[in-house]
């Protein structure tokens, strides 16, 4: 890639897989605390009660990617770590905790980046329905004025929500994310009040100047299995659900209700004026692929129709996660992304790719070297790309799977909570001082 000196490198993190000190100065507890106490959820059976120990170790860890030539550093705030009870009083240690975050970014000489939510919601708030609560749209207003009074002079790129839709619908639809529930009039009403929340949120911290305040989005390349109309149709399904439904809202769009009839459901929780309270003018938008997915038409699954016909069946080879690896998604989506009306600055706002732990780093490193070239080629087509962040630094924990995928470019030593450089990190490190 012809480096280029505005183009940036960083990484993200977030609290729930890293912080741990679940309980620790007055933090409340989280729907992850309370779901990660199924044992059978979670693959491995362990939960992020210590995590990578980042709430003690934040140090360590910036300068880690400070020492790897890294210049962003992505975090997520727990909300219940600021609003033990999610709205009400706010917990003066959680506000310091982010202080000390911040300041030793700055001091460092790396752009700290914040994540309103990455799926850790206070579970008191999770107690009164949480995201199908309609309620909620003030209980996040509320918990991002506070972010934005105690952290905005400091911190001058936001996100929002991080990947509302993997969230929405691991642990709303699907049960197998916190707080595990499941069902479409769940996962519609979810969907409607998340963004709505967002779209809040941002009114809120763009009343300071000077923020870039962008959202980060999950993407998954749909393709069909056989060469059919049904089949084809069933891609669209899926696609409006897994890479329309939380943009095009915002744009002023709507809901991809033609693809995706079901959605029509949304009426039951909409009012006349959430059309236009959805509409969002991101200074930016995450993009953030791992895979893809190649589906079917199957006329008994409710609601959607559509069955994925996994990798193992298509002879495809599996990362950890059971997900075939596709780096091309990054310039499929970047191309994609660039196309809509107005065209926003893309991001990379994750990136990487999981290894079991007996699997040779290499792969992670030829992985990104694809990312990079697929990237500069969505660039040489004149896309407005800005930087990458790395998914993750350290190895963390992966929600439902546990420790057992590791996507850190730093290895963690359970034990001793030890960090060490992995060739990944190493290479990267050269790659970014050439
Ligand atoms: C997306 C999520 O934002 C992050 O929390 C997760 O660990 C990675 N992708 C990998 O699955």
């Amino acid at each position: 890639m012809n480096k280029n000196k505005d183009f940036k490198w960083g990484v993200t993190i977030s609290a729930a897989q890293t912080e741990g000190a679940y309980k620790k100065d007055g933090k409340g507890i989280s729907i992850w605390d309370t779901f990660t106490q199924k044992k059978h959820k979670i693959k491995d059976r362990s939960d992020a009660r210590v995590a990578t120990d980042f709430y003690h170790r934040y140090k360590k860890d910036i300068d880690l990617a400070v020492n790897i030539g890294l210049q962003i550093f992505r975090f997520s705030i727990s909300w219940p770590r600021i609003l033990p009870d999610g709205s009400g009083k706010v917990n003066p240690k959680g506000i310091e905790f982010y202080n000390k975050v911040i300041d030793y970014c700055l001091q460092s000489g790396i752009e700290p980046w914040v994540t309103t939510y990455h799926w850790d919601l206070p579970q008191k708030l999770q107690d009164k329905g949480g995201w199908c609560n309609r309620e909620i749209i003030d209980w996040y207003t509320t918990y991002v004025t506070i972010l934005r009074d105690n952290y905005a002079h400091k911190v001058k790129k936001w996100i929002l929500i991080n990947e509302g839709v993997v969230c929405i619908g691991g642990g709303y639809f699907l049960g197998v994310h916190a707080p595990g529930k499941r069902g479409i009039d769940n996962f519609i009403s979810g969907v409607h009040h998340i963004l709505l929340a967002q779209a809040e949120g941002f009114k809120v911290l763009k009343q300071i100047k000077g923020l870039e305040v962008g959202t980060a989005l999950s993407c998954t390349k749909i393709e069909p299995y056989r060469n059919t109309n049904a089949d084809k149709k069933a891609v669209n399904r899926i696609d409006a659900l897994m890479n329309r439904l939380f943009i095009e809202p915002h744009l002023g769009m709507g809901y991809p209700v033609d693809d995706l009839p079901i959605l029509k459901r949304i009426a039951k929780y909409y009012k006349e004026e959430d059309l236009e309270t959805l509409k969002t003018n991101f200074d930016f938008w995450g993009i953030q692929t791992y895979t893809k997915q190649v589906v079917k038409s199957a006329w008994y699954i409710p609601y959607l129709r559509v069955i994925q016909v996994k990798p193992e069946k298509r002879g495809v080879e599996t990362s950890v996660m059971g997900w075939e690896t596709y780096p091309e998604g990054t310039q499929y989506f970047l191309e994609r992304f660039s196309k809509y009306n107005p065209e926003k600055p893309l991001w990379l706002s994750e990136c990487g790719i999981a290894l079991s732990h007996n699997e040779d780093d290499q792969k992670r490193i030829d992985y990104y070297k694809k990312v990079i070239d697929l990237t500069q080629n969505a660039i040489s087509k004149g896309v407005d790309v800005k930087g990458i962040l790395l998914w993750t630094l350290v190895d963390n924990f992966e929600w439902a799977e546990g420790y057992l995928p590791k996507f850190g470019i730093i290895s963690l030593d359970r034990n001793t909570l030890q960090r060490q450089m992995k060739k990944s990190a190493i290479w990267l490190k050269k790659y970014l001082e050439e």
